[in-house]
C-alpha cells in the first residue's frame, strides 16, 4: 500500500487526478470505476479541466461504485452528480458509461445486469471515498468481506452524510443504495482512497493502527496489493 500524505482538501484532488490520468493514458481501453459524494468533487473538477485540454477519454469506459434507491433525476442521485460534475461539462464523451438504474422495479435483475458488465470489463482503477464510520461504497461495518454487489441499507450517519451533502431533510434522503460489494472492489487493478477533513481522522486510524475486520469495512484494502492512499493533514491528525 502507498499511503501519500498532502497538505489539504485541493492537494488531495489535484495528487488523485495525477493518478486517474496515468491509468487512462496508460490504457488502450481504460476501465474507470468512479465514486460520488463530496469527496472527489475537486478530483472531478480537475478531471474535467484535463479533458477539456486534450486528455482523451474516448476509449474509457466507466462504471460507477453505487446508486441511491430513488427517482433517477434526484438531486441526490449518483447518475444526477455524473452529469453535474463531467458528462455535461466535457467536451468529448467516455466511449461507454454504464450507469445503476436506482429507478428500478426489479433490484435483483438490475444487480444481475450490472455484474454481468463488471465481470466483462476489468476495472484498472477503483475510486473511493471513506465514510466516517469506516464504510466503503455502501459496504457498512458488519458487511462480509466476500460480499459481492448488493441492495444495503443506510447506518444513521450515511444517511445524516447524505443529507447534508445534498441539502435535503431526512424524509427526502434515500436509505438504500446498490454498491458494488468488497469482491468487485477488490477485483480493481489498482484501488484509490481519498481521505480528506478532521471528521475522518478516526476512520483512518483505524484503517492504518486498527486490525483488519469487517466492523471496520476500509481495512478490506489492506488485503490487495496495489492500493493508493491519499490523506489530508486534517484525517491524518490522529495517527500515532
Ligand atoms: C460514494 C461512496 C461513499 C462515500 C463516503 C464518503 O460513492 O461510495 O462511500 O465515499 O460516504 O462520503 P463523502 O465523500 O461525501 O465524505
Amino acid at each position: 500500500m502507498q499511503t501519500i500524505f498532502v497538505k489539504d482538501y485541493d492537494e488531495m484532488s489535484k495528487k488523485a487526478f495525477e493518478v486517474l490520468k496515468e491509468v487512462i493514458e496508460e490504457n488502450k481501453e481504460p476501465v474507470l470505476s468512479l465514486n460520488t459524494g463530496g469527496t472527489p468533487r475537486g478530483l472531478f473538477k480537475y478531471l474535467v479541466e484535463g479533458i477539456n485540454n486534450g486528455l482523451d477519454i474516448s476509449n474509457a469506459t466507466i462504471f460507477n461504485l453505487d446508486e441511491y434507491v430513488g427517482p433517477k433525476n434526484a438531486v441526490y442521485t449518483v447518475r444526477t452528480y455524473m452529469y453535474e460534475n463531467l458528462f455535461n461539462l466535457i467536451q468529448n464523451q467516455p466511449k461507454q458509461a454504464y450507469l445503476i438504474d436506482g429507478e428500478t422495479a426489479n433490484p435483483d435483475q438490475e444487480i444481475e445486469r450490472y455484474k454481468e458488465l463488471l465481470s466483462q470489463n476489468k476495472r484498472d482503477i477503483q475510486i473511493l471515498g471513506l465514510g466516517t464510520n469506516g464504510h466503503i461504497g455502501a459496504n457498512e461495518p458488519g458487511t462480509p468481506f466476500d460480499s459481492t454487489m448488493f441492495l444495503a441499507e443506510h447506518e444513521e450517519s450515511t444517511v445524516q452524510s447524505t443529507m447534508k451533502e445534498y441539502g435535503i431533510t431526512r424524509e427526502e434522503a434515500p436509505t438504500e443504495m446498490f454498491t458494488l460489494g468488497f469482491s468487485e472492489i477488490l477485483d480493481a487493478e489498482k484501488v484509490l482512497l481519498l481521505v480528506s477533513g478532521a471528521h475522518k481522522a478516526e476512520a483512518v486510524k483505524a484503517f492504518l493502527e486498527g486490525e483488519i475486520t469487517p466492523d471496520c469495512p476500509v481495512t478490506a484494502l489492506r488485503n490487495h496489493d496495489n492500493v493508493i492512499v491519499i490523506i489530508d493533514e486534517a484525517a491524518a491528525s490522529l495517527l500515532e
